[in-house]
């Protein structure tokens, strides 16, 4: 079956071919990152806009690359939440249209499902259950992965995700947006143990997960140090600054594999992309005998071909979702 994944939630519009659950035949994404920069945040309103100009050419292009028509689509999945309603909404018309134009049928797909599952698109997967962290820029949870549709949630943020701490530490910083990438490539050439922020919710007790008194510790900083010594030290700061978030995120998966007895665990979101986050879960793994799986950067960050995938899965056992399905801006999984 040929199903082609539309993903719109947030500033990236994109869309992919899928053959099977793990073959991707094309993808094509437009980011929106330009339009959004000057305001150093995505501006919803800008964004369903740019959606709506970009959706169809991009989905066009998917077919292009794929050397196949609109009329071999056999099934279609889209993002229907959580995200920015606006977006949400011009994915979602778009997978109705075509559906109902080529009377194919189409299923809602919850974007986290989405990150979740990304992994299936690799070779190197693991099998149920798995540890499964979704680190991006609207959520930072925690669950355990039965199987497709089967998720326990174990702990979440209680405040800002890890991707909004990067975006806005990097914000605060003036290194302009979006700033997860832009820490991680200057924290390279940085010392992680230069300063020392605030590693909260360590305890065994909760698997939650607290960002924003990380953040304000950074404000602190700049307050008590000044803007010159900062930017002086600028890779240190933003070093240290990530080990923080690094540090929180691996003692979080390397207790929770500990105390549910899981030997597996994937992690994936835009921040799953962060390189020193990469490196220091696998050394980590490795001591403790976990298993991690890591999908490749492009498919930790939002894409249409995890939608697609998730979309195949469901689709194939025969389900799909009715054309009043509405887009879900706070959709739980
Ligand atoms: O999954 P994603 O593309 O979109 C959402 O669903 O939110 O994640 C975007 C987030 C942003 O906060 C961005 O700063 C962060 O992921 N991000 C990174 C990196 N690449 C993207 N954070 C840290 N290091 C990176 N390399
Ligand atoms: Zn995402």
């Amino acid at each position: 079956m040929l199903v082609l994944g539309i993903e719109s939630s947030c500033d990236d519009c994109a869309s992919a071919i899928v053959q099977d659950d793990q073959r991707i035949l094309s993808h094509a994404i437009h980011s929106q990152i330009d339009t959004h920069r000057e305001y150093g945040g995505v501006v919803p309103e800008l964004a369903s806009r740019e959606h709506l100009e970009k959706i169809v050419p991009v989905i066009e292009t998917t077919l292009k690359k794929a050397h196949l028509c609109f009329n071999e689509i056999q099934g279609i999945a889209v993002t229907y939440g959580p995200g920015l309603v606006g977006s949400l909404l011009v994915g979602l018309s778009a997978a109705k249209a075509i559906s109902f134009a080529l009377d194919v049928p189409f299923i809602g797909v919850n974007h986290l499902e989405g990150h979740l599952m990304a992994i299936f698109l690799e070779e190197n997967h693991p099998s149920f259950p798995y540890l499964g962290m979704v680190v991006s820029g609207g959520h930072t949870s925690l669950y355990i992965v039965r199987g497709y549709g089967d998720y326990r949630l174990l702990g979440q943020t209680r405040d800002d995700a890890a991707g909004e701490a990067f975006d806005k530490v990097a914000k605060l910083l003036g290194l302009g947006y979006p700033g997860g990438v832009v820490i991680d490539r200057l924290a390279l050439e940085g010392n992680p143990s230069a300063f020392q922020f605030p590693r909260a919710m360590h305890s065994q007790d909760t698997f939650d997960f607290s960002f924003s008194g990380l953040k304000t510790s950074v404000v602190y900083f700049v307050r008590r140090y000044g803007e010159a010594f900062v930017k002086d030290r600028l890779r240190d700061v933003v070093a240290s600054f990530q080990e923080a978030v690094v540090d929180t995120l691996v003692t979080k998966i390397i207790q929770a594999a500990s105390f549910y007895g899981i030997r597996s665990a994937v992690v994936s979101g835009g921040v799953a992309a962060n390189s020193r986050l990469r490196k220091k879960l696998i050394e980590k793994a490795v001591e403790s005998g976990l298993s991690v799986y890591l999908p490749s950067p492009a498919l930790c960050t939002d894409n249409a071909a995890m939608i697609a995938a998730i979309g195949y899965y469901y689709l194939s056992q025969g389900r799909s979702s009715p054309l009043d399905l509405n887009a879900d801006a706070d959709l739980c999984l």
